[in-house]
C-alpha cells in the first residue's frame, strides 16, 4: 500500500512512516519541517510544502496515483503556545486541514486517517472515557482537532471520502529501532520533567495531591509511540471495514486503558533507571487537568489493536533515545 504521511518529518508521523515501511508499504511524506527534522526522512519519498498547498498535494497524487489513503499527522501542537496564540492555531490546525480536505476530495482520495487526541474529550467523574463521552475541549489546540473532527463528519457525509479520527491519548517512548524519538531534548510533559530531574540530580515535583485519584495525583494514560504506530497501520488495513457507506466517520480512542497517576509513573521511572526518585509535592498549577484514561474497547474490536508494549518499555526506550538523539540528530 502507498500511503500520504502529512507531518512524516514529526515524532508520531516518523513513527508511523516506519510501521508503514516495516509492513512493506510505502510511505509518501508530506511535511513542512517546521518542527519535524530531515534525519527522520532521509531515504524516504519526500515533498516539502504546506499540507495547505492544494497545487503540491494534487503533485502527490499526478506522480503517485497509486495512493490509497492519507494519515493526517501535520498540526502544531504545543497547548500553551495555543493559548496565547490562538489564530495561529486555527490556521495552522484548521483552515490547512480544510485546504488539505478539500485537495483530497477533489482528487478522489478515499481515504482519511486523522490524528486527533484525548485532549477533545469533558473530564468524566469514572476518568475512564470511551467514544461516546462528551467532548468539551479546553484549548485552542484542543479546539482545532475538534473542529476537524466535525468538519470530517461534514464532509464524508458530502462527498465520496471516509474518514476514521484515531484520538491519541499521551504517547510517550521512541522507535524500538532508535531510528525516531522526540526531536526536542526538554519535553515538556511529565516523563520529560523526570527525565530532567534525574539528569540534573534534583527532586521530581508533583503539582497537586488532592486530585479525586487513588493517592491525590493526576492520571495519564500512557501509550507507547510504537503501538500508536502500529495501530495507523491497523487501521489502513482496516479502513474499509470500519468506515464504510453506512458509518463513513469513526472515532476511536488509542490509550492503553490503563490509567497512570504521576506518583506511578515516578515509580515506573525509579525501576526502570534502578535509583530511587525523589519526589516533592507542589500545588496545581493553573491548566492542569485530573486527566483520565481511554476505553480502548473500540480499537481492540474495529482495528484489532491492542498495545503489545508496556509503560517501563516506554521508558526505557525514551531514555535509550535521550543517549542517541544527540548523534541522530547531530546537535
Ligand atoms: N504528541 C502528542 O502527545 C500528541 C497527542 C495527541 C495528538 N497528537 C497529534 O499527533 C500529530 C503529530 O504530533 P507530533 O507529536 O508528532 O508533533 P510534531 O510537531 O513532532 O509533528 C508535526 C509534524 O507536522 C509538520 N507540520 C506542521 N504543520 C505543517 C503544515 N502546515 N504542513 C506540513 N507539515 C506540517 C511538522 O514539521 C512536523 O513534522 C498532531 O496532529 C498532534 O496534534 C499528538
Amino acid at each position: 500500500m502507498k500511503v500520504v504521511i502529512t507531518g512524516g518529518a514529526g515524532y508520531i508521523g516518523s513513527t508511523v512512516a516506519s510501521a508503514c515501511l516495516d509492513r512493506g508499504w510505502t510511505p509518501v511524506i508530506l511535511d513542512d519541517f517546521s518542527t519535524g527534522r530531515r534525519e527522520f526522512v532521509r531515504g524516504r519519498l519526500v515533498y516539502e510544502g504546506d499540507v495547505g498547498d492544494r497545487a503540491l498535494v494534487e503533485r502527490v497524487f499526478t506522480e503517485h496515483p497509486d495512493i490509497e489513503g492519507v494519515v493526517h499527522c501535520a498540526a502544531r501542537t504545543v497547548v500553551h503556545e495555543s493559548v496565547s496564540d490562538p489564530l495561529a492555531y486555527y490556521r495552522a490546525n484548521v483552515t490547512r486541514s480544510i485546504e488539505l480536505v478539500d485537495a483530497l476530495v477533489g482528487v478522489g482520495c478515499p481515504r482519511i486517517v486523522f490524528s486527533s487526541s484525548a485532549a477533545v474529550y469533558a473530564a468524566s467523574p469514572s476518568l475512564v472515557v470511551d467514544e461516546r463521552a462528551p467532548l468539551d475541549p479546553r484549548s485552542p489546540y484542543a479546539v482545532s482537532k475538534a473542529m476537524v473532527e466535525r468538519v470530517l463528519q461534514d464532509v464524508v457525509a458530502a462527498h465520496p471520502v471516509r474518514a476514521l479520527a484515531l484520538r491519541y491519548f499521551n504517547p510517550v517512548g521512541a522507535d524500538p529501532q532508535m531510528r525516531t524519538g522526540l526531536q526536542v531534548a526538554h519535553p515538556s510533559h511529565v516523563l520529560g520533567s523526570l527525565l530532567a530531574a534525574h539528569e540534573a540530580g534534583r527532586p521530581f515535583t508533583v503539582h497537586g495531591s488532592d486530585w479525586p485519584t487513588r493517592d491525590g495525583s493526576p492520571v495519564r494514560d500512557y501509550v507507547h509511540v510504537w503501538d500508536l504506530a502500529q495501530a495507523h497501520v491497523l487501521a489502513l488495513a482496516a479502513f474499509d471495514d470500519v468506515c464504510h457507506d453506512a458509518s463513513p466517520f469513526t472515532a476511536v480512542n488509542i490509550g492503553s486503558g490503563t490509567g497512570t497517576t504521576v506518583l506511578e509513573l515516578a515509580d515506573a521511572f525509579a525501576d526502570v533507571v534502578g535509583q530511587p526518585v525523589e519526589v516533592v509535592r507542589g500545588p496545581r498549577r493553573e491548566g492542569d487537568v485530573v486527566g483520565g484514561a481511554a476505553s480502548s474497547d473500540r480499537a481492540r474490536e474495529l482495528l484489532g489493536w491492542k498495545p503489545e508494549l508496556s509503560l517501563r518499555d516506554a521508558i526505557g526506550d525514551a531514555l535509550r533515545w535521550r543517549e542517541v538523539r544527540g548523534e541522530r540528530l547531530g546537535v
